[in-house]
């Protein structure tokens, strides 16, 4: 055992993720301080500074921003495990040269993201959001020939932009749906399991104008910020749907708002905006064909609970000098 200090390793949760994970941090014997960030609120970046202080590990959310200068602050800080299987919020080269170790948090939330994603394919086609508000605020007098009419799903071309896990998992559940799968990922290279279900790669354009409904699931990178903008949804069927469960800025929001005020496409399903949350008054938000959700993907009790407990581990398994499965860098 090598604690960072005589009273045991300091290891910083930087919010009140699931019990599972804190308490496993709290069981293991070489540790001698696990500090809980208390707010609801993320800490700012003051904060998040001072609650790294000292510590040896930490648990970090999406929401936290580790770079180079914050490293620098921590000299004694060997690892930092994403609260996610996104790890944009970290700078993994900083990290790497200042041998801090980083891990996410994978394979646990791939169904839980998927069911979102494809709940968002079927609430967007089927204009569950608008239909509940058309029924809360009393205006279902009758059944209506032409009320609210939706789009079918069945048979239709679902393209996924990413797919990697939970992109595979969301073609999977759209062969229950009798899709055509198309698929484009940066590598130019699908997996097995994406051949498995019959997903043909095929170049981005193609996806674009071929698919009546586009999920995203690529990571956010300086190549994948604003991948679809105005050029991108000007090439999409009007009817086509937008689906997004990956990061908000691999979509251009304003130029997705405008597409859709202009009903040059038919609908977006949104687990994730730039930035999150948005601004209340964003027009976005009040756009019937849009079903936007806050970031709850992964938001079930088995994947959250999975998630903490893997990103305790990651903590522990390399502050014991082991390289957990789950590191990124
Ligand atoms: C992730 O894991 O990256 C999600 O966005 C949050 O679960």
């Amino acid at each position: 055992m090598t604690p960072g200090s005589d009273q045991g390793w300091v290891i910083a949760v930087c919010r009140d993720i699931p019990a599972a994970g804190v308490n496993l941090l709290r069981q293991a014997p070489e540790v001698g301080e696990v500090r809980v960030w208390p707010g609801e609120l993320p800490p700012n970046r003051d904060e998040l500074a001072g609650l790294l202080h000292g510590c040896d590990g930490a648990i970090t959310l999406l929401s936290d921003r580790i770079d180079g200068s914050l490293l620098d602050r921590e000299p004694q800080l060997r690892v930092v495990a994403n609260y996610a299987v996104g790890y944009d919020n970290i700078d993994v080269s900083a990290a790497r040269e200042r041998g801090v170790t980083v891990c996410n948090t994978p394979d646990v939330l791939t169904h839980a993201t998927a069911d979102c994603a494809f709940a968002l394919i079927l609430a967007t086609a089927r204009r569950i959001v608008e239909s509940v508000d058309f029924v809360r605020a009393g205006r279902w007098v009758t059944w209506g020939p032409q009320l609210l009419l939706g789009q079918e799903m069945y048979g239709r071309t679902l393209g996924i932009i990413g797919p990697g896990r939970i992109g595979t998992e969301v073609a999977r559940r759209g062969t229950g749906f009798g899709m055509r799968l198309l698929g484009w990922s940066a590598s130019g290279r699908l997996s097995d399991d994406a051949r498995a279900l019959g997903m043909e790669s095929v170049e981005l354009d193609r996806l674009i104008r071929e698919s009546d409904v586009i999920s995203i699931h690529c990571p956010l990178t300086p190549e994948t910020r604003h991948l679809i903008g105005a050029d991108e949804l000007a090439r999409m069927k009007p009817t086509a749907i937008l689906v997004n469960t990956a990061r908000g800025p691999v979509v251009d929001q304003l130029a997705l708002a405008a597409a859709l005020a202009e009903g040059r496409i038919a609908g977006a399903g949104l687990d994730v905006t730039d930035p999150e949350p948005p601004d209340p008054d964003l027009p976005l938000l009040r756009e019937p064909r849009a079903v936007v959700v806050p970031h709850i993907g992964s938001a079930t009790v088995g994947a959250r609970d999975a998630m903490a407990t893997l990103a305790a581990k990651g903590v522990l398994a390399v502050l014991r000098g082991q390289r957990p499965s789950n590191v990124v860098s």
